[in-house]
């Protein structure tokens, strides 16, 4: 079972409305052993998390579409490291961070939802329950800080190769850490990090993938977004989906621990969703652009200027977008 501040009540109410079946609301409180006004309120209160519940006379409630719950038993068979499992939570990358002293490498921390989803330059990130991943996972990098460049985009190709098992062809990559699906971004990266200069350094790689966009939430992004269900009839196995790249950073981890950046570069250049392309690079106030022409064995963005110069451009909190979205 999963721990959390969302009621046990309200948890085992959503785990039966999770097969998008209706569910009378006689035999809803007699399995929870409470009263139909009771389960009629805690229904109530679950649309505030972003659920769509549909309540029609004779029949019962049903959810407007089935979730995919993450099953713990699943996701903790054989694990030999801590898999921290919530279904509410602030931020999974908080909660590693507050606790990256204890942590080891390859911990990891899922939520069904985050209350306080944190993006790239201090942008919320949107976590409805259920409907997206909202995984972070812990790394003590032994070499120390001056080793991380270039994590993001390592990162985001073992994202890639993930999603790509599970079956989703064509998935891109944006500098320095967007997944992209049909043009349109699928998924973020945050790493977050602690450490002193010549000690190991703490790492917490957060990843949030989307996965079925709900429509209530669909206005509160602010660009264009895709999402891993699509018009697909079949519903994502969110559990499959956690496994995967799970076990995608546990091996990919290791060996950016040995190589660093070099074995990710091809595999990076080959999902290049912006290769050869106009875009404009921002950096705080100031906006560079250029055509962009991959990126250099440090992980730097090699940006073609008007006056034909290749000039590479790294780390800080820098934002690359496509000309045409000027
Ligand atoms: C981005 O802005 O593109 C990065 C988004 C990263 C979101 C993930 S969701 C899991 C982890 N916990 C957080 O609070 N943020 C990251």
């Amino acid at each position: 079972m999963l721990a959390g501040m969302i009621s046990s009540v309200r948890q085992q109410l959503i785990e039966r409305l999770a097969d998008g079946e209706f569910h009378s609301g006689s035999e809803l409180a007699t399995e929870l052993v409470l009263s139909r006004t009771a389960v009629h309120n805690h229904i109530e209160a679950l649309s505030g998390y972003g659920l769509e519940i549909y309540r029609v006379k004779g029949k019962g409630y049903r959810l407007a579409a089935p979730l995919s719950l993450l099953d713990a038993e699943q996701l903790l068979l054989g694990r030999s490291v801590p898999l921290h499992l919530f279904w509410q939570l602030d931020s999974t990358n908080a909660f590693l961070m507050a606790r990256r002293e204890r942590c080891h490498s390859g911990e990891a921390c899922l939520a069904e939802m985050q209350t306080a989803g944190r993006g790239r330059r201090g942008r919320p990130w949107v976590s409805p329950l259920a409907c997206h991943l909202y995984l972070s996972y812990f790394w003590r990098l032994e070499q120390g800080m001056g080793a991380v460049g270039g994590l993001s985009l390592a990162v985001g190709v073992m994202l890639a190769q993930a999603l790509e098992r599970c079956g989703y062809a064509d998935i891109e990559l944006k500098w320095p850490n967007d997944l992209y699906l049909q043009g349109r971004k699928l998924g973020g990266i945050l790493i977050e990090m602690q450490g002193q200069i010549g000690e190991p350094c703490d790492l917490v790689i957060g990843c949030g993938i989307n996965v079925a966009m709900p429509a209530s939430m669909a206005d509160l992004i602010d660009q264009p977004w895709a999402d891993l269900q699509g018009d697909s009839a079949e519903r994502v196995d969110r559990t499959a989906l956690a496994q995967e790249v799970l076990a995608a950073l546990a091996t990919g981890m290791q060996q950016f621990e040995q190589q660093g950046l070099a074995p990710f570069i091809a595999a990076w250049g080959a999902r290049d969703r912006f290769r050869d392309q106009a875009v404009t690079l921002l950096m705080g106030e100031r906006e560079i652009q250029g055509v962009a022409r991959g990126i250099d064995p440090q992980g730097n963005l090699q940006l073609e200027l008007a006056s034909g110069q290749i000039k590479a451009f790294g780390g800080g909190e820098l934002s690359l977008r496509p000309q045409w979205q000027n």
